[in-house]
């Protein structure tokens, strides 16, 4: 019989039974199921609103099924429906009368809000640490090449040398706005649901603090039927998911594009790549592939579980169900990507030499070369009609700005002097651009000890 089986004479249709289960996928819950489940009847027995001899009974009888759950020696029930009814029903199998004493003052509606809310806590804290991994790592190697000059790019055309230090930082940064982003949904997380019963609460003296104390919560919901409905701290965390999922994209786009014969600007490591079953001479960069697929897979997610809320009124409905496999599924795959990118990332091998040559085609000194005018006196947009001529008579002889002689150069402006190749040299390009934020070294270095700062002062 089911445990809501009092008002129905008939059997659930077994395909509806089969339909509605959610045991298969949401008994990966079963640890915070439990802990709500302690939390609540040991509240309860508090409140005297159970005898405190069934709390301790109730109490010890959870210990033991989470231990035997543990142990691989429980089977769930698909009949059972969830992890909510699989628990209690268990719980009445063993310790009898008491177990039935459980779910009083609570409704599996605000049950399952509170499992949603303990299991974001979790995620994003595991998700932060493998953050951190993906940072230290970022930094290590922006120590390493402060001065490797590289092509910085727009519309993928060369543009301005930049340094492989300030690439990686750039990433360091979109990692660091997801780890805040993550420090920010676990503040929504941080509510505690329980006590909004079905959707208005209970009669009963419950005493909601103390079970957000004895959970670990800092606050507790301020309506009930909210703290039955609300799935926006999911929300908050699978968007956290797509944007990050989006960077680690771009970022494997880059590292497809680079291990290309055509860049060659990195060696993939032979653990992190693959053959192809028919030509012999392949090392493809699957890994880097694989994640730039699955950041469309965490769209979905996302995209699943909005649209499946956005026509629900209040309170629950049984749509809401459909939200934990969409969690699960980013939390799975946005960790997983994490772990392997960043695996990727630490035995990738730079080519400096490629990099750095990559820089000095392209025409990528040209805003210098007009700044340089600039510097001398001629308003910027004139410099940038001269340097243009300049670089279109380049293409025509096929040389580099750094080729023509001063003679020929001063065909264009009588302005430039012998000193304009000290000043369009790769090496000044890059180290004079000393704003804050910009590539030279020393601003580099600069935010790289500001990052380390900020990572020193996380908890
Ligand atoms: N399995 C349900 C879910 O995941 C639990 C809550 C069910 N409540 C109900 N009244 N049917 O959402």
């Amino acid at each position: 019989m089911k445990l809501w089986g009092g008002r129905f004479e008939k059997a659930t249709d077994s395909m509806v039974d089969d339909f509605h289960s959610s045991i298969s996928f949401d008994q990966r819950l079963y640890k915070q199921d439990i802990a709500g489940s302690i939390a609540h009847a040991t509240m309860l027995g508090e409140q005297g609103i159970i005898p405190q001899q069934d709390a301790d009974r109730i109490v010890q009888g959870l210990k033991d099924i989470l231990a035997d759950i543990q142990a691989g020696k429980v089977q769930f029930e698909t009949d059972a429906e969830d992890i909510h009814m699989n628990v209690e029903k268990l719980l009445i199998e063993r310790i009898g009368e008491p177990g039935k004493r459980l779910h009083t003052g609570r409704s599996r509606n605000d049950q399952v809000a509170l499992d949603g809310h303990m299991y974001v806590k979790e995620a994003v804290l595991q998700t932060q640490d493998l953050l951190k991994d993906l940072m230290h790592t970022l930094l290590s190697i922006a120590q390493k090449h402060l001065t490797t000059i590289m092509p910085g790019y727009t519309h993928l055309q060369k543009a301005q040398p930049v340094t492989l230090a300030h690439h990686m930082m750039a990433y360091f940064q979109m990692f660091r706005r997801d780890y805040q982003r993550l420090q920010d949904c676990f503040k929504r997380a941080d509510v505690m649901p329980l006590g909004s019963g079905a959707l208005a609460g209970t009669t009963y003296p419950l005493d909601r603090s103390r079970v957000a104390r004895l959970l670990g919560f800092s606050e507790i919901s301020q309506n009930s039927m909210d703290g039955v409905s609300d799935r926006d701290f999911m929300l908050e965390y699978m968007s956290a998911a797509s944007i990050s999922m989006m960077h680690l994209s771009r970022f494997c786009e880059e590292m497809i594009l680079w291990s290309s014969h055509e860049f060659r600007f990195v060696e993939m490591d032979d653990a992190f790549s693959t053959g192809s079953s028919i030509m012999p001479q392949k090392k493809n960069p699957d890994v880097a592939e694989l994640i730039r697929g699955k950041t469309g897979r965490v769209y979905g997610d996302l995209m699943g579980l909005l649209t499946a809320l956005k026509g629900i009124p209040l309170a629950y409905n049984k749509d809401m169900q459909e939200d934990k496999e969409a969690l699960f599924d980013a939390h799975d795959t946005w960790t997983k990507c994490l772990l392997v990118f960043n695996g990727m990332l630490k035995s990738v091998r730079f080519r400096t030499g490629v990099m750095e040559k990559g820089a000095s085609g392209g025409f990528t000194n040209a805003t210098d070369a007009a700044d340089y005018l600039v510097k001398k006196g001629m308003p910027f947009r004139q410099a940038h009609e001269v340097v243009g001529r300049m670089v279109l008579h380049c293409i025509h002889e096929d040389k580099a700005l750094l080729d023509l002689s001063l003679e020929e150069m001063k065909e264009f402006s009588p302005i430039f002097e012998a000193d304009v190749y000290e000043a369009i040299s790769l090496l000044s390009c890059v180290n004079l651009r000393k704003v804050v934020g910009g590539p030279a070294p020393e601003m580099v270095q600069r935010s790289i000890d500001e990052a380390q700062g900020w990572m020193d002062g996380l908890k």
